[in-house]
């Protein structure tokens, strides 16, 4: 497949664009301060926080999961058996599970992800959300592929 040019600059804090990439839907989040800063707190609760077992670029190999810290570009498919997870802006969402503070979640089966797509210990996908392949063009265009 062909790379696929996304323009960031309308993006707003809390906002997902979504674009599709050899047929894969293909998410680019802008997140806020205060979701950054949730994102170390959950580490003990992750099954995978450095992502250590999943396959992403190295230039994403870092806390945050992003070249930018601010934008997170990931594959939208749970890694259980590909749903669509629900993306879920608010830091304290859902009493099911407190120590979940927003992100990602797959209405299939229930499995939660961080906003870095880093996924919980203890539910159905056994990997953190997939990075794929970007860079920057310039400051407010991403190249996927
Ligand atoms: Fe997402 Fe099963 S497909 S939890």
């Amino acid at each position: 497949g062909a790379p696929v040019t996304a323009d960031i600059s309308a993006l707003q804090e809390g906002q997902r664009l979504v674009l599709e990439w050899r047929g894969q839907p293909i998410w680019i989040v802008k997140r806020s301060k205060q979701m950054l800063e949730v994102l170390p707190t959950l580490d003990p609760r992750l099954a995978d926080p450095k992502s250590s077992t999943d396959q992403q670029p190295a230039y994403t190999k870092n806390e945050l999961r992003s070249i930018k810290p601010e934008i997170s570009v990931l594959v939208g498919l749970c890694t259980h058996l590909g749903c669509a997870p629900e993306m879920v802006a608010e830091i304290k969402p859902e009493p099911f599970d407190p120590e979940w503070k927003g992100g990602y979640f797959c209405p299939c089966h229930k499995s939660r992800f961080d906003m870095a797509g880093r996924v919980f210990a203890g539910v159905p996908a056994p990997i953190n959300l997939l990075v794929p392949p970007h860079h920057y063009e310039n400051d407010t265009t991403i190249v996927i592929g």
